[in-house]
C-alpha cells in the first residue's frame, strides 16, 4: 500500500494538530450547544471519530450516506442511500466532511439538513479543493482544515478504488496505481 504513494500531503501530525485547533473552535461555538454531528460516509469516517474525540462537551453523532444518481447521464444529482435517525429540527447541526470537491455532495446534503429545520446548520471540512468547484455552488464552509490544490488525494479515510482508506496521512498516489486492480 505505502509503495504505491508517490508523496505525503499532509502528514499525520499535521492532521492531528488541525483536527486539535477545528474541535477547539468548534468547542467554543458550539460546547454549551449540545450539537449533532452528521458525518457523510464513507469518507469522513476518521476525521469525524478524531474531531468528536476532541469535542470535550455533550455531542450526538449521526450519519447519512449518499450517492450520486445512476442515471444515463450524469447530470450530478444525488440521492440518501441512508438517513439521519436524530431529530433535527431545533438543534444545532454541525456537517463533518472529508473533502469539498465539486460541491455536490456537500451542497445537496446541506439543503436536505436544512429542510429538517435544525436552529443551525453548519459546515466543517478538513479539505477544500476550490478549484474543483461547479458552477453554481455558493456555499462556503464555515470551518476549513486545509485548501488543497487539485490533485487526487487518498488516506485518512478517503479512497481510491475503496482503497487507501486506513493511511493514516494524506497522500497522492504514483501514476501507476491507479492502472491497479
Ligand atoms: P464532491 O465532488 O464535492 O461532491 O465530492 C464528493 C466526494 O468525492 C467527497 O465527499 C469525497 O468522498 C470524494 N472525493 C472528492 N475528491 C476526492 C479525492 O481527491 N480523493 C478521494 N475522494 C475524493
Ligand atoms: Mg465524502
Amino acid at each position: 500500500m505505502k509503495e504505491n504513494i508517490q508523496e505525503v500531503l499532509i502528514s499525520e501530525a499535521q492532521l492531528q494538530a488541525r483536527v486539535r485547533e477545528l474541535a477547539g473552535q468548534l468547542l467554543r461555538d458550539f460546547g454549551d450547544k449540545n450539537p449533532v454531528f452528521v458525518g457523510v460516509l464513507k469518507g469522513v469516517l476518521i476525521f469525524f471519530s478524531d474531531m468528536i474525540r476532541q469535542f470535550d462537551a455533550p455531542c450526538q453523532i449521526d450519519f447519512m450516506w449518499i450517492s450520486s444518481y445512476e442515471g444515463t447521464n450524469s447530470t450530478g444529482s444525488m440521492v440518501v442511500k441512508k438517513d439521519v435517525s436524530t431529530p433535527l429540527e431545533g438543534r444545532h447541526v454541525i456537517i463533518l466532511e472529508d473533502i469539498y470537491d465539486t460541491g455536490n455532495s456537500l451542497d445537496f446534503t446541506y439543503r436536505h439538513l436544512l429542510s429538517k429545520h435544525p436552529a443551525s446548520l453548519t459546515v466543517c471540512t478538513l479539505l477544500d479543493k476550490p478549484a474543483r468547484r461547479k458552477e453554481g455552488i455558493t456555499l462556503q464552509p464555515d470551518y476549513t482544515g486545509f485548501v488543497v490544490e487539485n490533485r487526487f488525494v487518498v488516506g485518512y479515510g478517503m479512497d481510491f478504488n475503496e482503497q487507501y482508506r486506513n493511511l493514516p496521512y494524506i497522500g497522492v498516489l504514483k501514476p501507476e496505481a491507479y492502472q491497479q486492480q
